[in-house]
Formats: structure tokens, C-alpha cells, sequence
């Protein structure tokens, strides 16, 4: 017996008939870039998240980027950044030119910490990246309140968190961008790459399709220098049929976190924290664990498929060196490296797998009675 981390044939079994009729509609279609797929889908799940536009992209990293972009920034300008992220969070602020400024996170959200962020604000400040990690919204209410009294755009970095909320607010939906990500196990993941920049304004709506698209007003008339950041026709008609199935495959999420939350109450892991007002999408089900290491070691052995996200902050990583940050600058950040651990979570998991997994975590801790609870 084993259990993987997400199991995408079983997410399909369901819709393979519907899938392989898109796909030969779209094969039918010739129209393979742009097109009415990629229109349908993108006015669809910006309705769903509350945005009055949807723009297509490659991959949730080139949304990041498209919206630095789109936003003008670059050289001399200085981005905040969580420094417990995936790495596309920086390392786009970084392909701009811009400085990335990490700060720390909430010990128990692992989201931004807002008043961290209230610190480094400079008169170089172009834009803050609140990560909505794991698949909870970062304090948004707080980050927006300090962005507005500072004049300065938001970019939410949502590749984890679509179908999440904030109070009423749909991810993705509150700062003057909100990036998303089809990766194939994400909320709602693609057969392969993509992501999405959904805005309200129609000014930023207008320069993101047109960066998109080689920065091209009119057939080869480029009034900025763009990237080909444009989402397939093909992705976009499998998407729009999973998009259908958002509601429930979120909910069958969040049903697992529960059954998780009950299993796990007794064993020496620190489960994972939602905030009030807050509404869990759980893209990850992600545990701090006394002996993490060891605990990978022996899941490993038993077939429990895991991982770390993230093993090293991103103010530690060699591509950053020159930007002078040292082991000790944030502590909260380096000890979840040290704790986190990320158990199987997808819409399709069954209690019984789950309880394969909480069998193997205990079994470890009755071998290992020395680990207590991690102090917080
Ligand atoms: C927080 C975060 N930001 C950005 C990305 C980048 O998305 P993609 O892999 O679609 O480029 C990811 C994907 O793993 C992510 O988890």
C-alpha cells in the first residue's frame, strides 16, 4: 500500500470522456492560440473569483512577471516579499531589475507578516507580494490598509490559494492584481502549464493582454517590449471543464483537512492554523513535526509520498547572496524550513489513505517518545 501526494488519473477518470471531447474539438478547430476557449475560460473563472477580467498566461510565474510588468516596474525600484515562498515569487521581481525585500512570516499562518512589511517600506517601494500560502489568503485586510496608506499596488500571489477567501473576498481578487497558477496540482490544475492575471481595472486589464502579446497594439506595432505569455486554446478548453467542478473539488479538499484535523489531534504534530475570517482552499496540508527529518525518512520507507514547502527561505538561497542577507535575519521563516512537512491533500484522497498516513506518523512518534510538541 502507498499513498501519493496527489493522484491526477483519478481526478480525471471522472471527466475523461468530457476531456478528450475538448481536446478533439479544439484539434477539429485549428485554432490553437487565442480564440474562444481561451475567452470563455478566462471570462469564467474571473466570475468565480470576483474580478471583472481574466487574462490567460503561460504559467502562474509568468503571471507574476506579466504583472511587475505591467505594473512598470524595474531598476531602482524595490518589490516585499515573503521570504517562505516558492521561488517564482522573487525570482520575478528579480528578472525585472527590481530588489526583492524579503521579510518575515506569521508563525501561524506562514503568511506575510504585515507589520513586517510596514518596516521595510521605502520611498523605493513599488509593489508588496503577499503569498497566499498553502492555500489560505495572507491578512489582507491589514496589507491593504498599510498599501493604501502608502500608495502602493498589491500583486497577490494566489497560485495556491484559488477558491480560498478572505471575509467575502475571493483570492485573487483584492489587490490591483491577483496571479494564479494551473500547475497540474494546484486547485485547479491544467494538463500541463498555466496561470491567469485577474484584475478590476481596465486600464492594467488592457496593458496586461497587450504584454501578453509581445507589448503589440496593433499587428506588429509593439508599444512596449513584452514576452509571449499567452495560455494555449488547448489548456484553456480542459480547464473550463474542471473549472466546473472548482466548487466541489475545493470542498472535498477542505473535507480531508477536517477528517485530518481529527485524525492527527493526538499525535506530537502542530496542524495547520486558519484564521479567523479566513477560508481554507488547502492546496497543501502542510504540518510542523518534531524530527521532521526523521519523520521523512521513515514515511519515505512506508510509502507515504510528502514534502518539504519550502526547505530553504528564499533570503538564503545562493541566487540572492549579492542581496546581503544572512542566516539569523528571519527567524520565524527558518524555523518552519526546519518543521514543515506537507501530507498527501487532493479532492480524491479517501479516508482510508488518510488513515494509512496517520498510522505511519504515529507509528514513528511510538518508536520515537521523545518528541513532544513543538513550542510555539
Ligand atoms: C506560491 C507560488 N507562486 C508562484 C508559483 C508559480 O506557478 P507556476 O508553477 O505555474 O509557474 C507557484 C507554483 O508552484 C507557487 O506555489
Amino acid at each position: 500500500m502507498s499513498v501519493p501526494l496527489v493522484d491526477l488519473p483519478a481526478q480525471h477518470e471522472p471527466i475523461r470522456d468530457e476531456l478528450i471531447r475538448a481536446f478533439t474539438e479544439v484539434l477539429d478547430s485549428g485554432r490553437y492560440v487565442f480564440g474562444p476557449e481561451l475567452e470563455g475560460f478566462e471570462a469564467e473563472l474571473a466570475q468565480f473569483c470576483g474580478s471583472s477580467h481574466g487574462i490567460g498566461v503561460s504559467s502562474g510565474t509568468d503571471a507574476l512577471l506579466l504583472a511587475l510588468m505591467a505594473l512598470g516596474i524595474g531598476p531602482g525600484q524595490q518589490v516585499i516579499v515573503p521570504t517562505f515562498t516558492f521561488f517564482a515569487t522573487a525570482g520575478c521581481v528579480w528578472r525585472t531589475g527590481a530588489r526583492p525585500v524579503f521579510v518575515d512570516i506569521d508563525p501561524k499562518t506562514c503568511n506575510l507578516d504585515p507589520q513586517a512589511v510596514e518596516r521595510v517600506i521605502t520611498a523605493e517601494t513599488a509593489a508588496i507580494i503577499p503569498v497566499h500560502l498553502f492555500g489560505q489568503c495572507a491578512d489582507m485586510s491589514a496589507i491593504m490598509q498599510i498599501a493604501a496608506r502608502h500608495e502602493i499596488p498589491v500583486i497577490e500571489d494566489a497560485a495556491q490559494a484559488l477558491g480560498a477567501r478572505c471575509g467575502d473576498q475571493p483570492a485573487g481578487s483584492i489587490g490591483a492584481v491577483g496571479c494564479l497558477s494551473f500547475f497540474p496540482s494546484k486547485n485547479l490544475g491544467a494538463l500541463g502549464e498555466g496561470g491567469m492575471c485577474l484584475t478590476s481595472d481596465d486600464e492594467l486589464a488592457g496593458r496586461l493582454r497587450q504584454l501578453r502579446h509581445h507589448g503589440q497594439s496593433d499587428a506588429y506595432h509593439h508599444e512596449n517590449v513584452g514576452g509571449n505569455f499567452r495560455l494555449d486554446a488547448l489548456q484553456a478548453a480542459l480547464l473550463r471543464i474542471k473549472a466546473r467542478r472548482l466548487d466541489q473539488y475545493i470542498a472535498a479538499r477542505r473535507e480531508a483537512a477536517c477528517r485530518y484535523q481529527a485524525m492527527l489531534e493526538s499525535l506530537p504534530v502542530t496542524l495547520p492554523y486558519t484564521a479567523a475570517d479566513q477560508f481554507h482552499a488547502f492546496n497543501y496540508y502542510t504540518v510542523r513535526a518534531p524530527k521532521r527529518d526523521e519523520l521523512r525518512r521513515h514515511l519515505a520507507s512506508a510509502g507515504i509520498a510528502h514534502s518539504v514547502y519550502y526547505p530553504l527561505p528564499l533570503h538564503l538561497q545562493p541566487c540572492f547572496a549579492e542581496l546581503g542577507y544572512r542566516r539569523g535575519d528571519f527567524p520565524v521563516s527558518e524555523q518552519a524550513a526546519e518543521e514543515v512537512i506537507s501530507l498527501p491533500i487532493y479532492p480524491e484522497l479517501t479516508e482510508a489513505q488518510q488513515q494509512e498516513v496517520v498510522d505511519a506518523i504515529a507509528a514513528f512518534y511510538q518508536a520515537s517518545p521523545a518528541a513532544g510538541h513543538l513550542p510555539h
